[in-house]
């Protein structure tokens, strides 16, 4: 359990990693690796919390292409058709499952989408209700980007 949530954190700051990565103007060889803290959000803006935490990949409109997809492996998900491509309902328990990492998905386990659940609670300073409130507006708000 306790090793589970460190391991979590490690895996967060390496993502962390890449944004910094491929956020700086780039070099003209090499890419440069910073760690760099976990930006606090406040947990009742889904959309600002979307913009700090998930953009970067999945793109400002969450369609996908963001500034940090060309350095990983697999795609960032187009998160506005998830509802199209899941018979026109919005699967928020699978979004929740993903985001907390206990989600059978591709993305399970995948270095490329780093698993929210430990970092929400280190940024919550443990306050279970806090996290969950987090992961029902960014829940909330992939809603509010599906296409209709
Ligand atoms: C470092 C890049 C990165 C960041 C940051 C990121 N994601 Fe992802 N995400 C991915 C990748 C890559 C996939 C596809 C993984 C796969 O197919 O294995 C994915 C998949 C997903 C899925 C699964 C979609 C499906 O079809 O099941 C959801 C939901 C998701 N991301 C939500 C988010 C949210 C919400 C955030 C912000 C809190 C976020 N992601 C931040 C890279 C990222």
């Amino acid at each position: 359990m306790y090793a589970r949530k460190i391991y979590g954190l490690g895996a967060a700051l390496v993502i962390l990693a890449v944004f910094a990565m491929a956020q700086q103007p780039a070099p003209t060889e090499g890419k440069l690796i910073r760690h760099v803290p976990v930006k606090q959000t406040n947990p009742s803006s889904g959309q600002e919390m979307f913009a700090s935490y998930c953009a970067v990949c999945h793109g400002t409109n969450g369609s996908g292409g963001g500034p940090a997809a060309s350095a990983l492996k697999a795609a960032p998900t187009n998160l506005t058709i998830l509802s199209e491509k899941n018979a026109g309902k919005f699967a928020a328990m699978h979004v929740s499952s993903v985001l907390r990492g206990e989600a059978d998905t591709p993305a399970h386990g995948s270095k490329d989408m780093p698993i929210w659940g430990p970092l929400f609670r280190n940024l919550s300073q443990g306050h279970d209700a806090e996290v969950q409130q987090r992961i029902a507006n960014l829940n909330g708000y992939i809603e509010s980007i599906q296409k209709k």
